[in-house]
């Protein structure tokens, strides 16, 4: 069940989706939380991180897991995903080193993801999982036809997704090959799922996906559909092909 919220800007989705995140904190105080890298929460992360300031909300007790992470780039790699987290997020809260979980890409990083879900599900699940949404319609980085039963693995990124992630890199020959990613299979065993999605080069994806009834492996995020609690906010510009 996909729950939609069409919003007028980017900054109005940021709003939502940061105000979803806190009132579930204000619910449980140890909230196990999914997180994104990318351009899409950057916004929603600064939110969390005035709020955090402004009220003294408490991420003491939170652990997060965030969905993916490059292969073969150094954490302290500005390119790398924990550096993107270090910095737009995690050095702004009070989270506990110990409660925060990203893929590794180097070193023992296979052991790592195969650890990976059996980590979630000793902290009793993810309780709400942030999903940025790829041009070509990813979540995490799992690419069109991947298989939906994977938990966390390695994947080849695509063509379309190393080009879309290019703008990160000095140049696309250093975009990794590969990832790390929570599969689908770990996604959908979130007990709820935020997904956020803003401007034009979403909209078609998103049109795809409010076109289906059940899920099409073309489309990795239509395997949501076989979630029962979903929430989809995208800007006008995302939704501009729906009908
Ligand atoms: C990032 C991730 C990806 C991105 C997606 C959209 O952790 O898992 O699925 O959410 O590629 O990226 P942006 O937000 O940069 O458009």
């Amino acid at each position: 069940m996909l729950n939609l919220i069409i919003v007028d800007s980017e900054v109005e989705l940021a709003k939502k989706a940061s105000k979803i995140i806190i009132n579930k904190l204000r619910q449980k105080n140890n909230l196990v939380l999914g997180l994104a890298t990318g351009q899409t929460p950057l916004l929603t992360y600064q939110y969390l991180i005035k709020d955090h300031q402004k009220n003294n909300r408490c991420y003491q007790n939170v652990t997060t897991f965030n969905l993916d992470e490059y292969i073969g780039i150094n954490e302290d790699n500005k390119c790398s995903y924990h550096y993107y987290m270090k910095h737009n997020l995690f050095d702004h809260l009070d989270l506990k080193k110990e409660n925060i979980f990203i893929p590794k890409g180097t070193n023992d990083y296979l052991q790592y993801a195969q650890e990976y879900d059996n980590l979630i599900a000793s902290k009793n699940g993810i309780d709400l999982q942030v999903l940025g949404l790829g041009v070509n319609g990813h979540i995490g980085f799992n690419e069109p036809y991947t298989n939906p039963k994977l938990k966390t693995h390695v994947v080849d990124l695509t063509e379309s997704t190393i080009k879309a992630n290019a703008r990160f890199f000095k140049k696309i020959s250093d975009v990794p090959k590969q990832a790390v990613s929570m599969g689908i299979s770990s996604i959908l065993n979130a007990k709820e799922i935020l997904l956020i999605a803003f401007g034009s080069t979403k909209a078609l994806a998103i049109k795809k996906l409010f076109n289906l009834l059940k899920p099409d492996p073309a489309l990795p995020c239509s395997y949501l559909l076989n979630h029962k609690k979903v929430t989809v906010i995208i800007d006008a510009k995302a939704g501009q092909l729906l009908k």
